[in-house]
This record gives C-alpha cells, structure tokens and sequence, in this order.
C-alpha cells in the first residue's frame, strides 16, 4: 500500500493563515510533517491553524514574515532552523491577487505589490531553502500558481504576470537543481473557494458565470489543492520536476467547446 508518510520531515507553508495555504499546512501535518505556518498579518489566523494541527496530534508553529522584504524571510528561516529544523518541504501558496484594474486606470503601487507578494517573495523563500536543501542534497520546493499562467484575465495583469513568472521560476529553478536532490513543482489550482475570490463565490450570478467557466461545474476546495501538494511533496513524485499539476476541475479544457463551437 503507498500510503504518505512525511514524519521527520520540515515544512515550510507561507500563507497558512487561511485558504490554500491553510489546508496544505494542516495535510502536511497530518502526514506527519513538523510545520511552519507563515503568515502576513493575521496572527490569530494562524494560531488557529497551529490550534487545528495539535488537536490532530501534529507539530506546527506560527511564524510572520513580510514576503517582499528578503531580511524578513531570511529571519523565517533562520527561526524554522532553530524550531523545527532545516527545511526538507517549502510549499510558497502566500498570495495575492490585487484590485481589478485595467490599464489607465490602474495604480503602480498596486501593481508593485502583487508582483512583489506573488513572485519576489517565493523567490526569496526559494533562496534560503535552497542554501539549505543543497547541503542535504534533498528537497522539495512547490509553488501554488493558477490557472491564470495560461489564461488571461483582464483586469489582473500583475497577478497573471506573476504567476506566469512563477510558473518560470518553478521550471527554471528545477533545471538548476535536480542533479542537487531538490526538485520543484508548481500547483495550479483553478476556481478554488476561498477569501480571495469570496464576492465572487458568493454572489449566485457570478457563481452561475465561474460554475460555467468549470468542466465539473463547481468551485473546488482548498483539500483538493492540498491533496496534490501532498502527492508533489511526497517519494511518491520522486521522478518529478519542473513540471506542473493543474487541480481545477476542468477549466482549463475549454468547457463552452462541449457546446458547438
Ligand atoms: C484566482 C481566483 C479565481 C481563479 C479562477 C485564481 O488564480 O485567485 O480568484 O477564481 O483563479 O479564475
């Protein structure tokens, strides 16, 4: 039976506070991994997810670490090599999308901001893991990206480019490491419920217009995502690197074709 074990093993999880990041810290812990869950802002977000993984008898600790200052993350790590050890799993999910803005009427700051959050800050995280991973000559690094790395979405320019980026940075990193032991994957989830897209999800008219835009018809849940992460994570995808896992229900194979075209 090929059943996940990951005791021994450190993670890693920025963005833990809540949505993807959250389910991952929590599966990761409950295959046995010691957690780091990271967060921006929300400390008591992320207690709670230190609270869910002891009550399931794991290991985790909060940590907070400005993702676009690469001090902060250097602090991070340094912090997780004293608490839990030197990384084996860093699973970069902490991101942001920005407010819609088109082009003209757009903000640089914004703009900035999301690249900063969503591309320099696992960039930053992969520097310190890698420094780390190469003298163990193992590791693993995933990267959440989106569907949004092939599909283009008006409105969002910083938050396509950048995971397009870190969908680069993922296979780019991969070819640099994988004669090291390190492999890097990225997830690409799709419609995923969480607090990113909630006005969407929450209002039936554009939920009718996202459950279209999906082969299977419906938003997915953050487990589905943290599920792949796992596998990714695991000796199971020993053979893997540089590539991608899409988890999102089908909305990347064009559901509307199924009606003529
Ligand atoms: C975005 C979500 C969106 C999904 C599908 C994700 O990358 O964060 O807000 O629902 O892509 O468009």
């Amino acid at each position: 039976m090929n059943t996940i074990d990951l005791s021994g093993k450190v993670a890693i999880v920025t963005g833990a506070s809540g949505g993807i990041g959250k389910a991952v810290a929590i599966t990761l812990a409950s295959a046995g991994a010691s957690v780091a869950v990271h967060y921006g802002h929300n400390k008591a977000a992320a207690d709670e997810t230190v609270r869910e993984i002891e009550s399931l008898k794991g290991k985790a600790v909060a940590v907070s670490a400005d993702m676009t200052k690469p001090e902060d993350v250097e602090k991070l790590f340094e912090f997780v090599d004293s608490r839990l050890g030197t990384v084996d799993i860093l699973v970069n999910s902490a991101g942001i999308d920005g407010p819609r803005q088109t082009l003209g009427n757009d903000s640089i700051d914004e703009w900035q901001k999301v690249i900063s959050v969503n591309l320099f800050g696992p960039y930053y995280c992969s520097r310190m893991a890698v420094q780390r991973m190469i003298k163990k000559h193992s590791g693993v690094i995933i990267n959440i990206t989106s569907d949004h790395v092939k599909i283009p979405w008006a409105g969002y320019t910083a938050y396509c480019s950048a995971k397009a980026g870190l969908d680069m940075l993922t296979k780019t990193l991969a070819q640099e490491t994988a004669d090291k032991g390190i492999r890097v994957l990225s997830i690409a989830p799709g419609a995923i419920k969480t607090a990113i897209n909630k006005t969407v999800w929450e209002d039936p008219e554009m939920l009718k217009d996202l459950d279209n835009k999906i082969a299977m018809g419906v938003p997915g849940d953050s487990k589905d995502v943290a599920n792949a992460v796992l596998f990714a994570a695991s000796d199971l995808a020993s053979y893997m690197t540089g590539t991608s896992l899409v988890v999102d229900g089908g909305m990347l194979i064009y559901p509307d074709f199924r009606h003529g075209g």
